[in-house]
């Protein structure tokens, strides 16, 4: 091209250049018109619509598009997003404030196939409804989705609220048509403190969507936003079966399970309390983690002693997050058996010194009788007998009911 130089290129691009600039210039982009925000009851879901500006009715061959920005107020940012039609629907947390931005972009023959974008943008900024008492909305909203089959979420209430006060829990995903009221709250004191889903699953990998909003005889409370998907809220159960095997080769192996459910072992992740006494009485605490639900261990002497309790969860590679389960209970090697043993004589003993000590006290209650006859037939005042017995009797019975409790000093008593 650069060696055919002559004057009918440099003429036609110039021809070309204005051609296209007349063009270009004459379509100017136009921000969007009628730009509005819908509340359809579903819980901070908004549809916005607006209209193509009407400077651009009449044009053809042209692509046009619009540019949406809007400030995503559960991840704090703004969203962009470019789309031919005239409506989206988006999130929005509805205690704060709602802002949308709407630019033209215009394509194609008209624009000689490049983007032009408007200059200026059409914008709204909702306010949040000023109703509730100030300081009155729900705080530390939490979802548990216990062993992945039943959902209960929890709050707790401002000090500002009103005794008064009734709070509602309201609920919405993409595929309610409406929010929707929790279907059994949890009540603590009378008082509404949380919502059981039980029975009325929701779905797993969507946004779920809670409001928490309630009247009191002074006033509507101020309304709290809460989104979440609830496959990032479970709480396994306990395993809640632990095995133990021994090897020839001083190896101990520990195995569990987790309660049927739901759950796939291959989800779950499992942490190990480690609880060693050694054979010289010294004692470790050790958190193992693991992949798998076994654990194997090395014991070198028969005087030491394995304990160990685990706790599951969901992994990274199933879900974002997840609760810990509750510890399982405790099992361990040598098994019980061995404390057992050292408790077991101790409590032998104590019934042996009572046994011991009844002993005793008959064989001085016949010992006095037959001391006491004795001595009332030498002597045969028969009336003396009557006042010494008794005193014998209960001097040395509450001897005996004494030493019975103080233990051990029993034993000094049958020597003497
Ligand atoms: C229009 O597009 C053509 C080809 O893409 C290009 O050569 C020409 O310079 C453009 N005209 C203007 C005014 O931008
Ligand atoms: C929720 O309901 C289930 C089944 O009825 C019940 O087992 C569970 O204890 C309930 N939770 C609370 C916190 O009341
Ligand atoms: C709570 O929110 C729901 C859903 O938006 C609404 O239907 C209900 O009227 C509200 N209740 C109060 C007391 O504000």
């Amino acid at each position: 091209m650069a060696n055919r130089s002559g004057g009918l290129p440099l003429l036609m691009l110039i021809f070309i250049t204005w051609r296209d600039s007349m063009r270009c210039c004459a379509v100017t982009a136009d921000p969007p018109e009628d730009l509005a925000i819908l509340d359809l009851g579903r819980l901070g879901r908004l549809e916005i619509t607006w209209s193509p500006p009407s400077s651009l009715m009449s044009i053809t061959k042209c692509l046009l598009q619009y540019q949406l920005e809007y400030f995503n107020t559960y991840k704090n940012r703004w969203e962009t997003l470019r789309t031919p039609g005239r409506t989206y629907s988006a999130q929005f947390d509805l205690s704060k404030d709602v802002q949308v931005r709407v630019s033209t972009i215009l394509n194609g023959e008209c624009t000689n196939n490049t983007v032009i974008k408007s200059k200026e943008y059409t914008e709204v900024v909702k306010k949040p409804p000023s109703t509730g008492i100030w300081d009155t909305e729900a705080k530390e909203f939490m979802c548990v989705y216990h062993n992945m089959e039943n959902l209960e979420c929890t709050w707790t209430r401002s000090l500002k609220t009103p005794a008064s006060s009734m709070q509602n829990l309201y609920f919405w995903h993409k595929s309610l048509e409406q929010a929707v009221e929790c279907p059994n709250y949890i009540l603590s004191d009378g008082v509404r403190t949380g919502c059981n889903f039980t029975g009325k699953p929701l779905p797993e990998f969507t946004d779920i969507y809670f409001c928490v909003n309630g009247s009191s005889s002074e006033g509507p409370l101020k309304q709290a936003f809460f989104s979440m998907q609830i496959q990032n809220q479970v709480k396994a159960s306990a395993p809640d079966k632990l095995y133990l095997q021994t090897s020839s080769d001083r190896q101990l192996e520990f195995y569990w399970t987790n309660p049927a459910g739901r759950l796939h072992v291959h989800c779950l992740e499992w942490e190990v309390r480690h609880h060693h006494v050694g054979a010289d009485g010294k004692i470790s605490l050790n958190h193992i983690h693991t992949k798998t639900p076994s654990l194997t261990l090395l014991f070198s002497d028969s005087n030491e002693r394995h304990c160990i309790q685990v706790r599951s969860r969901l992994n990274s590679y199933c879900v974002d997050k997840s609760f810990w389960s509750d510890w399982s209970h405790e099992t361990c090697h040598p098994v019980l058996e061995n404390v057992k043993a050292t408790l077991e004589p101790e409590l032998n003993f104590v019934s042996v010194y009572i046994y011991i000590a009844v002993a005793i006290i008959v064989t001085l209650v016949v010992l006095l009788s037959v001391w006491a006859t004795i001595n009332m037939r030498r002597a045969g005042l028969e009336k003396k007998v009557d006042s010494v017995l008794p005193k014998l009797l209960t001097k040395h019975f509450t001897q005996g009911v004494s030493k019975i409790y103080s233990g051990k000093k029993i034993w000094t008593d049958v020597i003497i």
